[in-house]
């Protein structure tokens, strides 16, 4: 297979297959890819990332092109040799985070200018300029510069969202050109379908021009500008006919969702990839997925319960200690504490969606979506 070729390998209903070639291997979709912003997925070694089954790795260009710079990753031989991770990469763009973290950041069709969090110096990003940042840090992946809508905004305040962030792919498209690294254009529109199917249109448009005038097409679609703090019922209006108006043939990207039920019912929408921070970040307060929903390890009910953590679980934190080990060392703010839950709660993810995949090769997703809502853990997420 050629580098970042795609191709499907099942489908059930909507739910889909993928595998898609990168040049540090083939990554099979549906598929959650661990959050690691500062090249590091928190307390998780990059072996133990590939004994858990992790696919791609995330990493954030804000973070990274603040500290350590991404002249420093590329010094180091790009952002694989940097962290020791040999398989697939991707880099969001770092656009939501300047949204989210910086305080004063301005806009211009030029692209953005905001304070870092660092050290409040001054910094411009132009769409070629993050394009040479993520060329720099070198994942398998980059992703388009955009702006990510705040929920809620007025509709004039979304629609300037869908006139930059189509801008800036435009430009991004236009200059990107590392051979060993494809793009992906991000949809933005807020909660207005009619919006977000003009924000596709867009890409698509781009996407021609680019291709007619000989210049390259997006390896994939981001799904951006949802979990920004509507209700999961109100994205999921406008999900499922946001994701099929994104080409088939390619990728389609949900950022910066995580919660198992949310990816169940998003597979069966048409999504085929999901990232977020919030296995590890629950990890870190005390907080375990399980397949009866979320245990607070900090509960006093666990604190002589010498069970599995969840004894339907094969992770190796479940497979080697007990609740009461585990509400011990969360209680004490012991750093292996949060360690364990993350390994488990990335595992938990990682297993759900590579049960997903095995159920849309057998054609019996829809079975696999009424089990999930059905059981405990469901209720619970
Ligand atoms: N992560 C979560 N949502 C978004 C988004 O809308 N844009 C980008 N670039 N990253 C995200
Ligand atoms: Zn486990």
């Amino acid at each position: 297979m050629a580098l970042f070729d795609c191709t499907c390998d099942a489908t059930s209903g909507h739910a889909r297959a993928l595998t898609y070639t990168t040049a540090h291997g083939d990554f099979h979709t549906p598929m959650f890819m661990p959050v690691g912003t500062s090249a590091t997925v928190k307390g998780v070694t990059t072996p133990q990332l590939r004994e858990l089954g992790a696919q791609v790795v995330l990493a954030n260009t804000y973070h990274l092109a603040m500290r350590p710079g991404a002249d420093l990753v590329a010094e180091a031989g790009g952002i694989h040799r940097f962290m020791n991770y040999d398989g697939p990469m991707l880099t969001d763009s770092g656009g939501f985070q300047v949204f989210s973290l910086a305080d004063t950041v301005k806009l211009s069709d030029d692209g953005v200018t905001f304070k870092s969090i660092y050290d409040g110096s001054n910094i411009h990003w132009t769409p070629e300029e993050n394009m040479r940042i993520q060329e720099l840090i070198g994942a398998d992946i980059a992703m388009q510069l955009d702006q990510c809508a705040p929920y809620p905004a007025t509709r004039e305040f979304v629609a300037r969202a869908v006139d930059y962030s189509s801008a800036w792919a435009r430009r991004c498209l236009a200059a990107h050109t590392r051979p060993d690294q494809t793009l992906f254009g991000i949809v933005q529109g807020g909660m207005h379908l009619d919006l977000r199917l003009e924000s596709v249109r867009r890409l698509r448009e781009i996407e021609g021009e680019s291709l007619a005038a000989g210049g390259r097409r997006f390896g994939g679609f981001g799904i951006g500008g949802y979990s920004v703090g509507e209700d999961h019922e109100v994205m999921f209006e406008t999900l499922g006919e946001v994701a099929r108006a994104c080409p088939e043939d390619r990728p389609r990207y949900l950022m910066g969702v995580g919660n198992p039920t949310t990816l169940v019912r998003a597979v069966r929408e048409g999504v085929d990839m999901f990232d977020c921070v919030l296995p590890t970040r629950t990890a870190r307060m005390g907080t375990a997925f399980s397949s009866t929903g979320r245990m607070n390890m900090r509960n006093a009910k666990y604190a002589r319960d010498f069970t599995p953590l969840d004894p339907t679980c094969d992770c190796p934190t479940c497979t080697n200690y007990t609740r009461a080990y585990l509400r011990h060392l969360v209680k004490q703010n012991e750093m292996l504490g949060a360690i364990l839950l993350s390994v488990h709660n990335l595992y938990f993810l990682l297993d759900l969606m590579r049960r997903a995949r095995e159920a849309v090769l057998a054609d019996a997703y829809e079975e696999f979506y009424a089990r999930w809502m059905e059981s405990d853990a469901a209720a619970d997420y």
